[in-house]
């Protein structure tokens, strides 16, 4: 990255885990100036060896600064911090850039803290490993006041190139990071079952891993489809009707069980089925799963 283009920013860092320290190596190698601070002294040291500037404390860093980005395992960590150094008059003018993971009640509570002690906020949920930071394949989705968005829009670009604004709800980057870690985390679970499944049956790894590749490949189309079909409310015309799907993995259970591999995700996935069964969606599209999921459904 060329070093000239973050040369304006000064930049703070709290929470110098593999995110942290590779958000703050981001913002180093694009030329800001950055300060850190971690609760281990050792990923500080690793940092200023790298041009950083060393903080002592959690206040120090908010006071060196007025962008500060936090990035911690979880917003409990994030209250341990501004609880054990009383940090609530260090807020004024502050701005906080906050990429901690959360929740709806967490994230909100925390803007409102933030806001209510005179901080503005941007809350973020980065979407790509560390590796990705400040390249095209980073990715970052933000939410905030507009004014407050556009302050920080230089820092979060070193970061993201091309990152996404979700507009002043506040809660929307951690809804939206969650729904799509539905998707992504439900796959790679089904990946390791399905290889346990494998292997208790002895089909060796690489065989397993060919025909993943060849399976895998109509993913993402299907995937596409689905969501055309909810938007659309294209439940009825189908390929392969939840009855299918549903005797698919009915099979699926029972080979699991025949060959004494653990049930605990079979049993989840014939839940969803039996409930869909229930409401009479057996010869509908998968799409019409949507109704099972539905709030208050
Ligand atoms: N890593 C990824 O690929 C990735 C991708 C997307 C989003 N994220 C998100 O980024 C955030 C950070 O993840 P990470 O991968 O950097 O995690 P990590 O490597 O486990 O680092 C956790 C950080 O939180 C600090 N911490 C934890 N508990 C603390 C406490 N009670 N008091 C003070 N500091 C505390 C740790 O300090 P110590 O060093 O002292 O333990 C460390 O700085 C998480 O919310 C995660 O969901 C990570």
């Amino acid at each position: 990255m060329n070093k000239d283009i973050g040369k304006q920013q000064s930049v703070s860092v709290i929470g110098l885990g593999a995110m942290g320290s590779g958000i703050a190596r981001t913002l180093l190698a694009a030329g800001c100036e950055v300060s850190v601070w971690n609760r281990s002294r050792a990923k500080v040291d690793e940092l200023v060896s790298q041009g950083a500037i060393a903080c002592d404390s959690p206040l120090d860093a908010i006071q060196a600064n007025t962008h500060v980005v936090v990035c911690l395992t979880d917003y409990s960590a994030w209250q341990g911090i501004i609880d054990a150094n009383d940090l609530t008059d260090c807020f004024d003018g502050r701005c906080i850039i906050q990429l901690t993971t959360g929740t709806i009640d967490t994230v909100q509570a925390h803007a409102a803290f933030i806001e209510g002690h005179g901080g503005r906020i941007a809350d973020g949920a980065v979407m790509c490993y560390p590796r990705d930071l400040g390249t095209e394949t980073g990715s970052l989705l933000m939410a905030g006041p507009a004014d407050v968005l556009k302050e920080c829009d230089p820092i979060l670009r070193l970061l993201a190139p091309t990152w996404t604004n979700l507009g002043d709800d506040i809660r929307k980057p951690t809804i939206l990071s969650r729904a799509l870690m539905v998707d992504v985390g439900m796959s790679l679970i089904g990946i390791v079952n399905g290889v346990a499944i494998a292997q208790a049956g002895g089909i060796p790894l690489d065989v397993f891993m060919q025909h993943t590749e060849n399976v895998g490949a109509i993913i993402p189309d299907e995937k596409i489809r689905l969501i055309e079909a909810i938007r659309d409310g294209n439940t009825e015309e189908t390929q392969a009707s939840i009855n299918a799907w549903g005797e698919g993995q009915k099979a699926v259970r029972s080979i699991a069980q025949s060959l004494g591999t653990n049930l605990v995700f079979q049993d989840a996935v014939k839940m969803v089925f039996e409930e869909a069964e229930r409401r009479g969606l057996a010869k509908k599209d998968l799409a019409a799963l949507a109704e099972v999921f539905a709030p208050g459904s």
